[in-house]
């Protein structure tokens, strides 16, 4: 058997040489090596239990699979293509170190649970780093916003001046927005939180196994309940990958704004030094190429979960070889995001706020134009279309004369409503505007601090 795949003695023919190279995914799947090897383990253990092997042999397999892994974690194993993956190459290497006894470790199971067995748990492990770095960035969210309170900066829709908001404000939207994506990957573990190894190659075994117990030994709730599904089942890598696409996507908007006011144009924010880069040529240049690099990485993410949704459509029931690509796009998916939450949560700390640049753009555009027509509703029993037509036209007048709505004096404003005291004057200072805007979730300075206190004592 040395050197000679599982399966020679029924082949004519060697493998093509093309294929053994296309078709073999250890450079791959090696990554799950932890994973495969706990399983063996676990599964050799319910094999010993059960009776289905002798102890004498399952205990040297174990003892050959620690060895194994203390051999791939110091980098001394030699991984080899025609081995084709992750399993067969520990297999191999276990019938080298204990003999025949390996022979034993295959009983009741098959590739092809063995391999969703260790990806489920790969995914289980990659989701809860993936979970606490997105707590990290949402952390260094919550820090900024407290700066910024009562930072005035103009809040925009369709990137044009709207409304007065605070940049604290600006930033905690970005908050809610990551906790729905730790929402999704904690759904994904729930979803995937059941065992398939001993599903063996789709139809279940004959063997008295017991997989529960193999169940919960590696963490799972349960098992799963049809052996068919089981091992066809890329659900949770499909699931991985969205979440992975939807958080990259968010974290992409934000670079997006924050290369925009960072801009010449807007000069609203700067950046320290370490999140900018130089030009070849151009000797006076800072640009923002960490925040590019965010927001065009989820290019990557896109492409890895629509690739797998492509494989998974009308595969037929059950295992096929369309899905060993599975692995690499999960991992390619995980590697971005994980740059991604990486590069975001720097780039959030080094960002300063311009803010005269800020309080100067947001008296721009006539932002306050909605609340002089709140005004006249709340104080002069006018409908608020009736307000709101008063106000358009003080608005022109306003950019007729070149002024800005804070500009106005009395007189002027009382052209467009006659019955008019000082007090309207109020209406037309931005951070008046933004702390009027007391109702739940909005941006007054009261409101953006009792969320900030809130989120404190929610974020893990
Ligand atoms: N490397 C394979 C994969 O990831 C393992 C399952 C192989 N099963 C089989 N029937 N060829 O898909």
């Amino acid at each position: 058997m040395k050197n000679k795949t599982i399966w020679s003695n029924r082949f004519k023919y060697k493998t093509s040489q093309s294929f053994q190279k296309i078709g073999s995914s250890i450079h791959i799947d090696k990554r799950l090596y932890e994973q495969d090897i706990a399983a063996s383990i676990v599964h050799t253990q319910m094999l010993m239990k059960q009776k289905i092997i002798k102890s004498e042999d399952g205990n040297k397999i174990i003892n050959g699979l620690k060895k194994i892994k203390a051999q791939i974690d110091k980098g001394n194993f030699e991984f080899k293509e025609k081995y084709e993956d992750i399993h067969l190459n520990i297999e191999k290497a276990l019938f080298e170190i204990i003999g025949p006894s390996a022979g034993f470790l295959h009983t009741a199971r098959s590739r092809n649970d063995q391999v969703v067995t260790d990806f489920k748990l790969w995914i289980k492990q990659a989701s809860n780093v993936i979970l606490k770095d997105i707590s990290v960035v949402m952390k260094n969210l919550i820090k900024k916003a407290e700066k910024n309170t009562d930072t005035v900066m103009p809040g925009l829709t369709h990137l044009k001046n709207a409304q007065p908001i605070s940049f604290a404000h600006y930033l905690l939207s970005y908050y809610e927005m990551l906790k729905r994506d730790k929402i999704r990957f904690e759904n994904n573990l729930n979803l995937l939180d059941e065992c398939p190894l001993g599903s063996a190659a789709l139809s279940g075994t004959s063997y008295k196994i017991d997989r529960t117990y193999t169940a919960k030994k590696l963490g799972f709730k349960k098992p799963t309940d049809n052996s068919m599904d089981s091992i066809s089942d890329r659900d949770f890598a499909i699931d991985f990958l969205y979440a992975a696409a939807i958080c990259a996507m968010h974290l992409s908007r934000l670079a997006e704004d924050f290369i925009i006011y960072n801009s010449d144009a807007f000069n609203l924010i700067s950046f320290k030094d370490s999140m900018l880069t130089g030009s070849s040529i151009m000797p006076q240049k800072k640009n923002p190429d960490p925040a590019e690099m965010i927001r065009g990485k989820v290019g990557i993410n896109y492409g890895k979960l629509n690739a797998m949704l492509t494989i998974m459509k009308g595969l037929p029931m059950s295992y096929f070889k369309d899905m060993q690509d599975d692995k690499g796009l999960v991992f390619d998916g995980y590697d971005a995001l994980k740059d991604t939450l990486t590069m975001s949560a720097e780039l959030i700390s080094a960002v300063n706020a311009n803010k005269i640049n800020m309080l100067f753009m947001a008296n721009q555009g006539y932002t306050t134009a909605t609340d002089f027509a709140d005004y006249l509703v709340k104080n002069k029993n006018l409908s608020f279309r009736e307000s709101y037509a008063i106000s358009a036209k003080l608005v022109n007048y306003a950019e007729k004369n070149k002024k800005m709505l804070s500009e106005l004096n009395l007189e002027e404003i009382k052209k467009f409503y006659k019955d008019l005291d000082k007090s309207v004057l109020k209406v037309f200072d931005v951070k008046n505007s933004m702390n009027m805007k007391k109702s739940h979730g909005g941006t007054s300075v009261i409101n953006v601090k009792s969320m900030i206190k809130k989120y404190k004592r929610e974020i893990k």
